[in-house]
């Protein structure tokens, strides 16, 4: 009985993630493909609202470590940060281990931002993660899930997103382990062709017409988890960049009054357009070298804080309203959301010995210290 159930259980990972030939994916069939657990790559706004009844979704994501370095900012620009439905703005933060002080990750998460995935190791490699199988997907990145949610003592059922490193995806692996760890969405896949209008989320059930930027890209049929796609900004020459940090032609460091034309600009071909959601990616060690981008998100926020059709959410509220879409003033009338709080008595652990090498580790944690270092394939330092 146990035998034939370990056999059963290992017969459906090798299927759910195993390197068996996928179902390439077919054209989408409309009338197939319906919501909420399916939806075709399209610039088409869900549930065939009209644009001025969408509400426009800000999201602020920031990537990598988080610890004192660059908690300042995140306090700063994020504490008692309302939307005009008077819920909670958030923000959406893909952390990596390293560099990380946990601690802050709960307090965080108890602010009401959501946290999420970006690899334990953020190798800086990028034929690392280009050709990564499914389970180097699964030790960096479905691991890193439960090694969060124990070191940061926040509820693993709360992280649902991935952003690769280096946004170098590695054509089916990373869905696949997403679809097998119940992950429900992606945010590494950057859009030029589908800019304006943009492209909103969708699900891999079916081909999907997004121009691959860094391939290689999925193209077999994976159902389950959702492509948030990046649709790039243009910068000051024209030139599309996916994250803030990467436009090349962007307005002088301290310069708040041009930042902010700028960020409105990119805002406004989403929200006078299809208003598919509006994304600033950024890092936030380029938010405090320009000062002036600083400022000026402030203003944008405070002035998005103040539009009754615009909210800064997370990633994950974004696909919940996609996956039921529902015109704004039904939005507007909806309670907040329910964030189930939890504590950090904050330990220091330390030294810890590394996997490799003879560097020593100090950890900020909210658990027990961990034995080891956590590292790949032992994310919880045992
Ligand atoms: C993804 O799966 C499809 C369908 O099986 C296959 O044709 C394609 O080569 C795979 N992509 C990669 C990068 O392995
Ligand atoms: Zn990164």
């Amino acid at each position: 009985m146990k035998f034939a159930f370990v056999v059963l259980f290992s017969a459906v990972l090798a299927f759910a993630y195993g390197q068996a030939n996928l179902p390439a994916a077919q054209p989408c069939d409309e009338a197939l493909c319906k919501l909420p657990h399916c939806r075709c790559s399209s610039t088409n706004i869900p549930g065939a609202l009209s644009a001025s009844n969408v509400p426009q979704f800000v999201l602020l994501t920031f990537d990598d470590g988080v610890n004192i370095g660059n908690m300042v900012l995140y306090r700063q620009l994020l504490k008692n940060r309302f939307n005009s439905n008077n819920c909670p703005a958030a923000a959406t933060f893909f952390v990596t281990h390293e560099y990380t002080d946990y601690t802050m990750i709960n307090e965080l998460y108890n602010d009401g931002h959501e946290i999420a995935l970006h690899s334990i190791s953020h190798r800086n490699s990028m034929e690392y993660w280009r050709d990564a199988s499914v389970s180097t997907m699964m030790s960096e990145i479905g691991d890193q899930r439960s090694q969060i949610a124990h070191f940061a003592n926040i509820p693993v059922n709360t992280i649902h997103g991935v952003r690769l490193p280096f946004l170098q995806m590695s054509g089916n692996s990373s869905f696949q382990m997403k679809a097998g760890a119940g992950l429900t969405y992606d945010s590494s896949w950057p859009t030029i062709a589908f800019q304006d209008p943009g492209l909103w989320p969708y699900t891999l059930d079916y081909r999907s017409v997004q121009d691959c930027i860094i391939p290689p890209c999925p193209t077999a049929s994976i159902p389950g988890p959702w492509v948030l796609p990046m649709v790039a900004w243009t910068d000051l020459s024209g030139f599309p960049c996916s994250m803030v940090d990467n436009c090349y032609d962007h307005p002088h460091g301290s310069d708040d009054a041009a930042w902010y034309n700028f960020i409105l600009k990119n805002f406004e071909r989403h929200y006078l357009g299809n208003r598919s959601p509006f994304g600033i990616y950024v890092h936030e060690w380029f938010v405090r070298v320009n000062p002036g981008l600083w400022k000026a998100l402030q203003r944008f926020a405070g002035v998005i804080n103040n539009m009754n059709d615009v909210y800064m959410v997370n990633a994950k509220e974004v696909i919940d309203w996609v996956q039921n879409p529902v015109p704004n003033n039904v939005y507007r009338q909806r309670p907040c959301k329910n964030l189930l709080r939890t504590q950090c008595l904050p330990n220091i652990c330390g030294p810890l010995p590394a996997p490799e090498g003879e560097k020593n580790y100090y950890m900020q944690v909210c658990s027990r210290c961990p034995s080891r270092y956590p590292w790949v394939g032992n994310p919880l330092g045992l």
